[in-house]
């Protein structure tokens, strides 16, 4: 079959700080640095969201990449930008928000929007040297 990714980048801003509220404070910032500070500190995330599959033969489309935009919107973007993840989030409240768990809780929430044949991938950009993969 013609499988074939598509892949809809997009951007958001979100403050977070890592922290481990099972831990001392002096543990906390031995292991997290700069990023427990108790403030906070923002982050300009870049997301790209792959979605892999067979080529429909009537549409000649993957999917929609207007569907999965709106999707993404719907689920990531309005959830998460411009929010303080430890804050305002439910899925941070009790869940470190690093990029490796915000990557995680990505993809479970877009997964369970697409269609049950396609593939996803995210891959999520914490600073412009630094990105996680998931799944890998
Ligand atoms: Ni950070």
């Amino acid at each position: 079959m013609n499988k074939t990714a598509v892949v809809r980048c997009e951007h958001f801003n979100s403050a977070h700080r890592l922290h481990n509220k099972n831990w001392s404070d002096a543990k906390n910032k031995e292991v997290f640095g700069k990023c427990n500070n108790p403030n906070f500190h923002g982050h300009n995330y870049e997301l790209e969201v792959k979605v892999i599959g067979d080529i429909d033969p009537e549409t000649g489309y993957v999917m929609d990449m207007k569907v999965l935009s709106d999707i993404i919107k719907a689920k990531v973007l309005d959830r998460f930008d411009h929010k303080n993840l430890n804050l305002d989030t439910v899925e941070f409240r009790d869940l470190n928000p690093t990029a490796e768990n915000i990557a995680v809780i990505i993809f479970n929430l877009l997964k369970s929007e697409l269609n049950a044949n396609l593939e996803l991938k995210i891959k999520l950009y914490e600073t412009p040297r630094n990105y996680v993969e998931y799944p890998y």
